[in-house]
């Protein structure tokens, strides 16, 4: 059977697969910014300059923001249409909020922090959780669309196929 999803080991760099789209154009470009900002992320990590400090710290704080800001999408979105599964979700988001903060944390204090690992963290989580959380309320969309004319969710689909309001981070 075919993974998942694929790490590339040669450099860190997570590479945007076909595979990971969820199907909702609004979301799959979301989550192509998440890879994008783990990746210029990763690349702050590899040198260990002053600069490269300063700016692995802007990366962070601009991924918390967006993630943030995404994960409150998601979640509208699954809250909208009654997703069963909400709870676990959310949970799992609030989850990784905590690591980012912690790992911010630590690496202000320069205790326990080691970046590579840090950003390798990131890169899976995101890539699991794309490929088998979101990929989830995705299927769940899929047979709402499936239904639709016949459920509850069938009217509050038409705003969110595609349509969904984006902030900006
Ligand atoms: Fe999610």
């Amino acid at each position: 059977m075919e993974p998942l999803y694929s790490v590339p080991e040669n450099n860190g760099i997570i590479r945007w697969d076909k595979r990971f789209s969820v199907g909702i154009p609004v979301i799959d470009e979301q989550h192509k910014n998440l890879v994008n900002l783990t990746n210029e992320l990763f690349l702050s990590c590899i040198k260990d300059t002053d600069s490269a400090n300063d700016n692995f710290k802007k990366i962070v704080h601009k991924l918390v923001l967006y993630t943030k800001n995404h994960f409150s999408i998601e979640e509208r979105i699954m809250e909208t249409l009654n997703f069963p599964d909400i709870a676990t979700h959310k949970k799992e988001h609030e989850a990784f909020i905590k690591q980012i903060l912690q790992g911010v944390e630590d690496f202000s204090r320069s205790s326990r922090f080691v970046p590579n690992k840090f950003v390798r963290y990131l890169r899976d989580w995101i890539l699991a959780h794309i490929a088998m959380t979101d990929k989830r309320y995705a299927d769940y969309i899929v047979e709402c669309k499936k239904r639709r004319g016949s459920g509850p969710a069938a009217g509050r689909m038409q705003k969110h196929d595609g349509a969904v309001p984006v902030k900006s981070a």
